[in-house]
């Protein structure tokens, strides 16, 4: 555990249930994988996971563990923006001893490079959030990245499953129903799509001195107007869960 999360972790108490999260100390494994949505979450469990409970509703964040192919792993949703992202990640990474999370999300595409359904790899983050700078102190920019061992994990799995994965930076920001059009402006300085949660776990993974990796599939394309019908989200999605799933076994 890092300075930081050791001195969060020293002010901010670590008893468990806490107030966002039912669980009890162990209920998580070791490795979370987190859509936003929480039927996404229940839609992992039942089909992917044998014998699994459900050890968080509060707030509907709806988080299971189970097995997969043997291997203890959990599901959790984030919820939607860095704030519900960055309470459930502390608390997963610092009080419930989990190590590493996975986001299988959702991104808005900002940059010609990749269409609808291309999965995204983000080897890092930008954005428009005051949720690193406000916190620590320090000067400057904090530049989010992705755990090196995930990526590479992800890239041998995706490989050998022979689904696709495009690498490069993604926008985090704070604002679905931006009027300033910045999503795409981002799009022109080499980020390849937009979303809200990204940036908010791998700060907090850095801070925490876990690992993290947000992979997300190509659901609408701000250039194009271009978006996914549900039956292609769903296949597309489920090519993700399984590029996540077999990452988790080698972890
Ligand atoms: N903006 C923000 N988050 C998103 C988008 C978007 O256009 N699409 C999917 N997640």
């Amino acid at each position: 555990m890092s300075n930081y999360a050791k001195t969060g972790g020293e002010k901010h108490s670590a008893a468990t249930p806490t107030p966002q999260n039912g669980a009890a100390k162990g209920d998580f494994a070791k490795t979370v994988l987190m859509p936003g949505d929480p039927l996404r979450a229940q839609f992992i469990a039942k089909t992917y996971l044998e014998g699994a409970k459900l050890v968080n509703n509060v707030r509907y964040a709806q988080g299971y563990t189970g097995t997969y192919k043997g291997r203890s792993v959990s599901v959790m949703a984030s919820g939607m923006g860095m704030p519900s992202m960055g309470i459930h990640a502390y608390e997963l990474f610092n009080f419930y001893d989990v190590d590493h999370i996975i986001r299988i999300g959702t991104a808005g595409a900002i940059n010609p490079a990749v269409s609808v359904r291309d999965v995204v790899a983000a080897v890092g983050v930008s954005t428009n959030s005051e949720f690193a700078m406000s916190q620590f102190p320090v000067n400057g920019h904090f530049s989010a990245v992705a755990s090196y061992r995930l990526l590479k994990t992800a890239d041998s799995c995706a490989e050998e499953l022979g689904i696709p994965l495009t690498f490069g930076s993604l926008y985090s920001t704070d604002l679905f129903y931006d009027a300033s059009g910045a999503a795409t402006e981002w799009g022109k300085l080499g980020h390849l799509a937009v979303e809200m949660e990204a940036y908010g776990l791998y700060v907090t993974a850095q801070q925490s001195g876990k690992e993290a990796l947000a992979l997300c599939t190509i659901s609408d394309h701000l250039l194009t107007g271009e978006s996914l019908d549900a039956e292609t989200r769903q296949n597309t999605f489920t090519d993700m869960m399984e590029v996540a799933l077999e990452s988790a076994l080698r972890l």
